[in-house]
C-alpha cells in the first residue's frame, strides 16, 4: 500500500522459478552485475529478490531472523549494500505463517521484529507467503505485516504471495502493491496460458497503487518454445503484471534477451494510465485481448492458441475504438509501423501459440 511505490507494475528478477532453493550470495550478486552489464537494469528491472531459503532455521537470541550462514555469509546488509551501490534495490520472503512454504521461519507473531529487521537491512520489497499459517483468514494476517513496514517507515514494496484462493484481488488493494490471482507458475504452454485466463478474471481490480500477480516469468528457462515466451511477455505486460524475470539472467540466449529487453513492451506494462488490458474477444483458440493506453491509444496483442498458423482480426468495437476511427498501428515486436493506416479493424496472420502486439493511435476519429 505504499504510495508512490507502485504507480507503475514492479520490474525485476525473482530466484524462484530458475533456481530454487540453491541460491547463495553470488547468485545474488551476479545477477545484479548482469542485469546492469546487459542494460536491462537500463530498461527499468530495478528489483533483485531474493525468493524462499535463504534463511537459518533458528532465530537468533533476539528473536531476529538470521541469514544461512553457509548460503549468505556475509549477511543480507551487505548484499543489500552491495545491490544498492549497482542502483538497484533488493528484496527478500517471508511468510504470513509459522514456516515459509520451504520450511523456513515465517513471520506470524514476529511481524514487527522481522519488518525491522528487513528495514535495518535496508530492503526494499517484501514478498509474502501463505505456508503453514494458523488457519485464520489471510484479511486478518496480511495487514499486521503492513503495518509493521509501514511503521519502519521505509519504502517497501509489499507484494502479497496468497495464492488466488481466497481471491485476494478483492480485498488486497487496501493492504498490498501486489496479489496473486493463481497458484504457482511452471514452465509449460498450458501452466502459463492457464494463469493469464485466471488473471484476466480479475482486471477491474489492478491500477495504480496495486496490481493482480499471475506469478513470475519463465521467460529464459527452456520448456517453451521463443512463440511461447514471447505470448507469456506479452500478456503480461498487457495485463499490467509484476515482470519479474523468472531465469538466470548470467546465461541467457538471445532469443530470450530479445524478449525481456523489449523497450516497447515494456512501456505498455509501464503506462501511466495502469489499466489492465483484457481479453476482449475469442473465436476458440483465437484471442484477441486489448487495453486503453495513455494519450487516448490502445494496445492490441493477438492471440493463437491453436497449433497451426492462422488468421486473427481485431475489430475496433471490440477494442475500444470508435468504429469510424482511422489509426496509425505500431508492431512492438517488428519495431515498426504498419505502412497503411487502419480503419474497422486489424487483421494479422499468428504463428502457433505466437501472438502479434500493436499500439494503436488514432489520426482522425
Ligand atoms: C510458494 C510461492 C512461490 C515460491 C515458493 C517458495 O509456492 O507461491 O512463488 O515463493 O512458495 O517456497
Amino acid at each position: 500500500l505504499q504510495s508512490g511505490l507502485a504507480q507503475t507494475p514492479p520490474l525485476g528478477w525473482n530466484s524462484w522459478n530458475h533456481f530454487g532453493c540453491h541460491i547463495n550470495e553470488d547468485v545474488i550478486r551476479e545477477t545484479a552485475d548482469a542485469l546492469v552489464s546487459t542494460g536491462l537494469s537500463k530498461l527499468g528491472y530495478q528489483y533483485v529478490n531474493i525468493d524462499d531459503c535463504w534463511a537459518e532455521l533458528n532465530r537468533d537470541s533476539n528473536g531476529r531472523l538470521v541469514a544461512s550462514a553457509s548460503r549468505f555469509p556475509s549477511g543480507i546488509k551487505a548484499l543489500a549494500d552491495y545491490v544498492h551501490s549497482k542502483g538497484l534495490k533488493l528484496g527478500i520472503y517471508s511468510d504470513a505463517g509459522y514456516y515459509t512454504c520451504q520450511k523456513q521461519p515465517g513471520s506470524l507473531g514476529h511481524e514487527q521484529v522481522d519488518a525491522d529487521t528487513f528495514a535495518y537491512w535496508g530492503v526494499d520489497y517484501l514478498k509474502y507467503d501463505n505456508c503453514y499459517n494458523d488457519g485464520s483468514k489471510p484479511e486478518n494476517r496480511y495487514p499486521k505485516m503492513r503495518d509493521a513496514l509501514l511503521s519502519t517507515r521505509r519504502p517497501i514494496f509489499y507484494s502479497l504471495c496468497e495464492w488466488g484462493l481466497d481471491v485476494p484481488a478483492t480485498w488486497a488493494r487496501q493492504i498490498g502493491s501486489s496479489w496473486r490471482t493463481t497458484d504457482d507458475i511452471e514452465d509449460k504452454w498450458e501452466s502459463m496460458i492457464s494463469r493469464a485466463d485466471q488473471n484476466n478474471e480479475f482486471a477491474q481490480y489492478a491500477g495504480p497503487g496495486g496490481w493482480n500477480d499471475p506469478d513470475m516469468l519463465e521467460v529464459g528457462n527452456g520448456n517453451m518454445t521463443p512463440e511461447e515466451y514471447g505470448s507469456h511477455f506479452s500478456i503480461w505486460a498487457l495485463m499490467k503484471a509484476p515482470l519479474l524475470i523468472g531465469c538466470d539472467v548470467t546465461s541467457m540466449d538471445k532469443k530470450t534477451y530479445g524478449i525481456l529487453s523489449n523497450s516497447e513492451v515494456i512501456a505498455v506494462n509501464q503506462d501511466p494510465l495502469g489499466v489492465q488490458g483484457k481479453k476482449v474477444n475469442k473465436l476458440g483458440d483465437l484471442e484477441v485481448w486489448a487495453g486503453p493506453l495513455s494519450n487516448n491509444r490502445v494496445a492490441v496483442v493477438l492471440l493463437n492458441r491453436s497449433n497451426s498458423r492462422t488468421i486473427i482480426t481485431a475489430k475496433w468495437e471490440d477494442i475500444g475504438l470508435n468504429p469510424s476511427a482511422v489509426v496509425r498501428v505500431r508492431n512492438l515486436w517488428r519495431h515498426r509501423e504498419l505502412e497503411a493506416n487502419h480503419q474497422g479493424s486489424l487483421t494479422a496472420s499468428v504463428k502457433p501459440h505466437g501472438c502479434k502486439m500493436y499500439v494503436l493511435t488514432s489520426v482522425s476519429h
